[in-house]
């Protein structure tokens, strides 16, 4: 694998704060592929794999899906790549797949570039996810349920700030504004 070509970023925030959207854009801009566990899994729900038949009720209830089974799902994807041009979006969501995934990057010669990290209050959230959810048919996207991804979010993921921020990685982002801002926000921490 030609190290010179890979690139990594790892978007990181609370559910609703812009991950999907700002990774979108961001890999299509710069021509990387964008990998979404949380599109992928629901996917597998929807086609009723074995893997969506484990992961479907826990989505439905907020809480994540075991790391093991992420794992997986993560070294199939960068197995078939010829360079590693990934943003991660939603993964890594605990320290142990943040582990993992540095092992991994390791053995492939993909260093992590960056981490933004997308800051917005707790009540936007929600509001963003309840209002997401008129529309978007996903199952997790009551209020309910949305509070629940927080609580998990805090207890589970909210460590990997500290432990990015540890390793020079991480960018914090405000994730308030027009989603233009917020991009522009984004590339010039990137830059
Ligand atoms: P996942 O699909 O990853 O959901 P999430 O992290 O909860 O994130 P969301 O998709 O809700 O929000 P987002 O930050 O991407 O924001 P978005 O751009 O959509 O995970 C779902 C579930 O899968 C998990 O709960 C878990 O069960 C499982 N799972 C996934 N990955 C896993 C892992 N690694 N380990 C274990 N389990 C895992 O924006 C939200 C809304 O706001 C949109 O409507 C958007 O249009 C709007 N919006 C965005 N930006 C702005 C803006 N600037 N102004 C106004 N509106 C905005």
């Amino acid at each position: 694998m030609t190290t010179s070509k890979n690139k990594v970023v790892i978007f990181l925030g609370p559910p609703g704060a812009g991950k999907g959207t700002q990774a979108e854009r961001l890999a299509h801009e710069q021509h990387l592929v964008k990998i979404s566990t949380g599109d992928i899994l629901r996917d597998h729900v929807e086609r009723g794999t074995e893997l969506g038949q484990q992961a479907g009720p826990l989505m439905k209830a907020g809480k994540l899906v075991p790391d093991d089974l992420l794992m997986a799902l993560i070294r199939d994807r960068l197995a078939s790549m010829d360079s590693v041009r990934v943003i991660f979006d939603g993964f890594p969501r605990t320290t142990a797949q943040a582990q993992e995934l540095d092992m991994l990057l390791e053995e492939l010669g993909a260093p992590i570039s960056a981490v933004p990290l997308l800051e917005v209050p707790d009540d936007l959230l929600i509001s963003r996810i309840v209002e997401r959810g008129r529309t978007s048919g996903r199952d997790d996207d009551t209020e309910a349920v949305a509070r629940e991804r927080q609580n998990v979010y805090r207890e589970q993921t909210r460590p990997l700030i500290d432990y990015y921020a540890a390793r020079g990685h991480l960018k914090t982002v405000d994730g308030v504004g027009t989603m233009d801002d917020v991009y522009s926000r984004i590339l010039s921490t990137l830059n």
